[in-house]
């Protein structure tokens, strides 16, 4: 386990769409340990693998409902709409107020390659939402409508 270095905005591989993970090994592992180390020493409430300069789809989430792994994770459906502030471990110094659905259905992987279908709303949405985006190249800097120092 270790602290990876967390890649900062204007580094083109927060641009990049990432692959699916296919292979469940220990290469998958550690990345995910290191990714809870990293998000934990950082205060985050979650971290995208391509934050770490790994193009492949895995995101971790730790918010009050828990810490959370999602592999290959899609959104299913979508209700509502909220507005609130964000910030981002890649920006680092800035927030911004972000308009994201209030509910959220989400399928993905466990470590094991498991399938889940798992529902979350208000912050735990929004936290999904954000490192979602993450995997497609997109920055919440991108969807902001006012962003500030923080
Ligand atoms: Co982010």
């Amino acid at each position: 386990m270790a602290i990876r270095n967390v890649v900062q905005v204007g580094d083109d591989v927060l641009r990049q769409k990432c692959f699916p993970v296919e292979e469940f090994d220990d290469k998958l592992r550690a990345l995910l340990d290191d990714m809870k180390d990293t998000v934990k020493k950082e205060e985050g409430a979650g971290l995208a693998a391509p934050q770490v300069g790994v193009l492949r789809r895995v995101v971790v989430v730790d918010v009050e409902e828990g810490y959370f792994e999602f592999i290959n994770p899609v959104i299913l459906l979508q209700k509502g709409e909220q507005s609130g502030w964000e910030g981002c471990l890649s920006v680092r110094g800035k927030s911004g107020i972000v308009s994201r659905p209030m509910k959220v259905t989400l399928s993905y992987q466990d470590r094991n390659g498991e399938k889940h279908i798992l529902k979350a709303k208000g912050f735990f949405a929004r936290a999904i939402c954000h490192e979602l985006d993450h995997l497609d190249g997109i920055l919440y800097i991108d969807k902001a409508t006012h962003i500030e120092k923080a």
